[in-house]
């Protein structure tokens, strides 16, 4: 489960006021009569999703690791962003596993594009293209270009049997590419968008690949779905989350900052930044979703959230468990003079640099900190905390009388873009 702590949110209000507004968006949501409201597949998934495809999932996955030493996820936004996400977390950094996992299709950038393939020329290479329209411009790209690449280095028929497509059932240019060259496909489902897509199949296979288990990952979403599945605010940590967020950025913020202590959540906060950006910055409204990561980030970006202007709240993801752990040695000499730390774990300090921080923020500098904490970085805590997130999400939106599961803005730039392209 996660747990969420205010008692350092400076809120000037109580929650529980919103109670009716929050029951009355809690049947918009369950009913599915809010706006965007095609888009609510993710709201059942853990009981609706295809279990056969599960299955057919497990085994390529088994397969990319016989076959690969290195796996390219091609895609972009939230058809990336979900498995970067979990695989980070849950791996951690320095993953023991053997298979690599490389990210392409999400940048134009030459250089990052050229020398991926020059990196991979002589490994064994799997590739999992995801792109539901199949004509995302920065993924067809990358994937015409390392097809061609596997193509020579594999032939057509040994190529084929390591790219894995995961796309719409029958719209866009990708389902017909791969059933023409017989690439096994996964299916984007209709009616669950991109950014909270890392629970189907556009998750799953990077992450099964990964080595980690979807079936606990899968629990995590169902358990999530059943506790997270009523309004009282005095039960729904999620609703929680969502209500506070409202009431902070009525009370003038602008920015929530996601921190986090640990260096491999990374990805966590750039997965939660997609999906509240492009939920809320909308008809001129919404918080500014950004992120930190502390405590490298206190040496940067500290002075400003300390300091700076008055017009950011922080939300802090802690992990009670961490992955690994060690104690500080003592030196006989102490010239570095860390001797005081000698005997206590790495964890106690990271612990210390936190509630220092929380103090400095909340206490000298006045910046309301929200306190979100898993047990740890395991495949159920990441099912449940992304399942949270949603919820928490449709709740924020709804309050804000958006659309959350559009995005009209991210198509401006492209038009411009395919005009200067010439397309
Ligand atoms: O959330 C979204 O809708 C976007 O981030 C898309 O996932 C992203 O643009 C990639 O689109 P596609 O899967 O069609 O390539």
């Amino acid at each position: 489960m996660v747990k969420v702590d205010l008692s350092h949110a400076l809120l000037k209000g109580n929650v529980l006021d919103h109670q009716s507004e929050v029951t009355r968006i809690h049947e918009m949501i369950h009913n599915r009569t809010g706006r965007g409201n095609d888009y609510l597949g993710w709201l059942d998934w853990a009981d609706t999703y295809d279990k056969d495809e599960f299955a057919r999932i497990k085994v390529a996955a088994q397969r990319i690791q016989d076959q690969a030493d290195v796996l390219l996820v091609c895609g972009i936004g939230g058809s990336y962003l979900g498995a970067r996400a979990a695989i980070e977390m849950l791996q951690g950094p320095y993953p023991k596993n053997n298979l690599e996992i490389i990210y392409v299709g999400n940048t134009f950038s030459s250089t990052a594009i050229v020398r991926i393939l020059d990196y991979i020329k002589d490994k064994r290479v799997a590739l999992n293209v995801i792109s539901k329209s199949g004509t995302t411009t920065e993924t067809a790209l990358a994937f015409r270009l390392i097809r061609q690449f596997m193509e020579e280095k594999y032939g057509e028929a040994e190529a084929a049997t390591r790219i894995y497509a995961t796309t719409d059932a029958e719209k866009g240019l990708l389902k017909p590419l791969a059933d023409e060259k017989g690439y096994e496909t996964f299916v984007i489902p209709d009616d669950i968008g991109g950014r909270f897509s890392v629970i189907t199949p556009v998750g799953l296979l990077p992450i099964a690949a990964a080595g980690i288990s979807i079936d606990d990952f899968m629990q995590g979403v169902k358990d999530a779905t059943f506790e997270l599945n009523n309004p009282a605010l005095e039960s729904n940590p999620a609703y929680v989350y969502g209500t506070v967020r409202n009431m902070l950025y009525n009370d003038g913020k602008a920015v929530e900052m996601f921190v986090s202590y640990e260096t491999h959540l990374v990805y966590l906060a750039e997965w939660w930044k997609q999906l509240f950006a492009e939920s809320e910055g909308k008809e001129g409204k919404g918080l500014l979703p950004a992120s930190v990561n502390f405590s490298t980030d206190l040496h940067s970006l500290g002075q400003f959230i300390q300091d700076g202007t008055k017009n950011i709240f922080e939300t802090v993801v802690l992990i009670d468990n961490p992955m690994e752990d060690t104690t500080v040695p003592t030196e006989a000499n102490d010239l570095d003079q860390m001797n005081y730390l000698a005997g206590k774990s790495l964890n106690w300090i990271n612990e210390k640099a936190f509630e220092g921080t929380l103090e400095a923020h909340e206490i000298t500098g006045g910046v309301p900190n929200i306190i979100l904490s898993i047990e740890k970085a395991d495949a159920y805590h990441f099912g449940y905390l992304v399942y949270f997130y949603f919820k928490a999400l449709a709740m924020s939106a709804y309050m804000l009388d958006v659309n959350p599961f559009d995005q009209p803005g991210v198509e401006v730039y492209k038009k411009n873009m395919f005009r200067l392209l010439g397309k």
